[in-house]
């Protein structure tokens, strides 16, 4: 959520980036580990919702940055724990030393791990992750 916003959100925190250079990013990382990348960003919560319903159809495994919905969505919880992949929680800033409520995430116990503060190359380090696990 808001991640289409990269680009005019605090430069400070998110760093200039826009989301298409970020999706063109992680879609060259992803091909040198051998992953083809698919993308989707959304502000509405449903529409995440059902596109994590269907995933299990699409994808072997999924990196996540639920923006805001990250602090407080169960829902978002409660579809991740039913698309059951293996998931990675990605977010470009530094949850943990940013304000209080952003260092809750209603999802984190459903992931592999957790990847804040390193911007836009968290995204490679989830897509290693991933490998790792889908290699074991
Ligand atoms: C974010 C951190 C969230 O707290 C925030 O609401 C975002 C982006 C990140 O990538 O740092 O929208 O997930």
């Amino acid at each position: 959520m808001n991640l289409d916003q990269l680009g005019r959100r605090d430069p400070e925190i998110y760093g200039g980036i826009t989301l298409d250079r970020l999706e063109q990013r992680i879609a060259e990382h992803a091909r040198e580990l051998g992953f083809e990348a698919q993308f989707f960003q959304t502000n509405a919560e449903g529409e995440y919702v059902e596109r994590l319903h269907r995933l299990e159809d699409i994808a072997d495994a999924l990196i996540l940055n639920p923006g805001a919905w990250t602090h407080y969505s169960y829902a978002i919880r409660d579809a991740l724990e039913i698309a059951a992949l293996p998931a990675v929680e990605v977010h470009l800033s530094d949850v943990q030393n940013r304000e209080p409520f952003r260092r809750i995430s209603v999802i984190s116990d459903l992931c592999l791990a957790t990847v804040s503060g390193q911007g836009p190359d968290g995204y490679r380090v989830a897509l290693e992750r991933l490998l790792q696990e889908l290699a074991a």
